[in-house]
């Protein structure tokens, strides 16, 4: 019998984390020919988590441009997945998440009548412009798409919800499987200066700050926030990779550059960046993977946004919308960081998005949709 050909694509530096683990394990079966296309909607941000997982993409569209928008990141994946899907001719279309390539991965796939599956299916906000665009973009992809990867259950109530029950799988997420493969109680950063970080005498606390949603206003709060903070707690220090974005750096240089005790460096490798949050004191952030890796290492988290479509950490008490008024924000952290017991309460390791197979389910669930493998039982977390 053919091989399968699985192909996964993405584009950004989140996706990359997540899809890595599972293009490497689709690669381990027999019955898969498992191929990587990149949009590139990242350069050097997915460049870098490339070379960390040592995945060479059998497809690279390229299309990042400064500035980019939303339009030409969307018609510059349809144009170019034309050309992956006719030389690669896959079975299957993997797409991952809610960004643009995710989007255009999966409209693209249906044009060409592919079957798309979706990794990190069933998260929502129910507010269209929060996180924007990235909410309809899942919705879209919902619609599209024909097997669905749940990391939770929660996330497969959501799709039950709006009628989609079908080849719907509740798997962990891809997220926790990239962590086991990179954090290690031994591990040396190559970023000199992470090595000499008073990790035990001051508060580390690991801050990012993305999103489009919180670009003008919302940013300017974030920054003067993490200034106050670091000038008025001599015990603390923020570590802080600041995004590629010209808006985000626009921003961070205004309000946050030169104030003490702040390290502004550039992205981290997805290595180093996750080893430096297993040793961080709390994380302060509007990133969705960071939601999701900081709980797992037993780190409190402030998130910098109105909302999140992972209530799983809120509930279990290791994550608190801290909102995007700067008073807000202060008050919280300045709570984690001076308050023993409000810091014990939140600091411990919980697992609700994975055990780290997320990866084997969604292999296994694939096999089974094209007849050559068993049923995999869902993940219950
Ligand atoms: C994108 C995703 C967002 C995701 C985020 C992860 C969309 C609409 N947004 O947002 O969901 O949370 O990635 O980080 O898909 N840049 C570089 N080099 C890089 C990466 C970015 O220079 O390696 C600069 C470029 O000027 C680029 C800009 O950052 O135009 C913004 O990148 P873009 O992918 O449009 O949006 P993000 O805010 O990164
Ligand atoms: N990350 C990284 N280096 C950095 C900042 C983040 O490797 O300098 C990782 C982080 O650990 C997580 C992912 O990038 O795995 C999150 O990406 P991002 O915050 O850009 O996007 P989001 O998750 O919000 O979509």
């Amino acid at each position: 019998m053919d091989k399968l050909r699985i192909m996964s694509v993405f584009g950004t530096r989140p996706e990359a984390i997540k899809m890595c683990p599972l293009v490497r394990e689709l690669s381990t079966r027999p019955e898969i020919e498992s191929l990587c296309c990149v949009t590139a909607q990242h350069r050097q941000m997915l460049d870098s988590v490339l070379e960390v997982f040592d995945l060479k993409p059998d497809w690279d569209l390229d299309i990042m441009t400064p500035r980019q928008t939303l339009s030409t990141i969307t018609s510059k994946c349809l144009l170019g997945m034309d050309g992956a899907i006719d030389a690669l001719k896959p079975d299957m279309i993997l797409v991952h998440g809610d960004t643009s390539t995710t989007f255009a991965g999966a409209l693209s796939a249906f044009y060409h009548q592919v079957p798309v599956g979706h990794v990190e299916a069933g998260l929502r906000t129910y507010d269209k412009y929060s996180p924007f665009p990235e909410e309809m973009n899942r919705k879209l992809v919902s619609t599209i798409a024909d097997l669905y990867f749940c990391p939770t259950v929660n996330n497969r109530d959501n799709l039950l919800r709006e009628g989609i029950s079908q080849g719907v799988f509740v798997t962990g997420n891809t997220v926790i499987d990239a962590l086991k493969t990179t954090v290690r109680e031994d591990y040396h950063f190559a970023t000199e200066e992470l090595n000499h970080l008073p990790y035990g005498e001051r508060k580390i606390i690991l801050v990012t700050c993305h999103r489009r949603e919180n670009y003008g206003k919302p940013m300017k709060h974030i920054m003067l926030a993490l200034r106050q903070i670091a000038e008025q707690h001599t015990d603390v220090e923020l570590v802080y990779p600041v995004h590629l974005s010209p808006v985000v750096r626009e921003a961070v240089d205004a309000y946050l550059r030169g104030a003490p005790r702040v390290h502004l460096i550039d992205p981290l490798p997805a290595d180093e960046m996750h080893n430096l949050m297993a040793r961080c004191y709390m994380v302060m952030t509007d990133s969705g993977g960071l939601q999701e890796e900081a709980p797992a290492l037993g780190k409190p988290v402030l998130v910098l946004r109105r909302e999140t479509e992972r209530p799983e950490a809120v509930e279990a008490g290791t994550v608190k919308l801290a909102g995007v008024v700067q008073d807000d924000i202060v008050t919280m952290a300045e709570r984690l960081i001076c308050d023993r017991e409000a810091y014990a309460r939140m600091a411990h390791a919980v697992n609700p998005y994975g055990d780290g197979n997320a990866c084997r389910r969604i292999a296994d669930a694939i096999l089974w949709h094209f007849g050559r493998g068993e049923k995999p039982a869902d993940y219950q977390a």
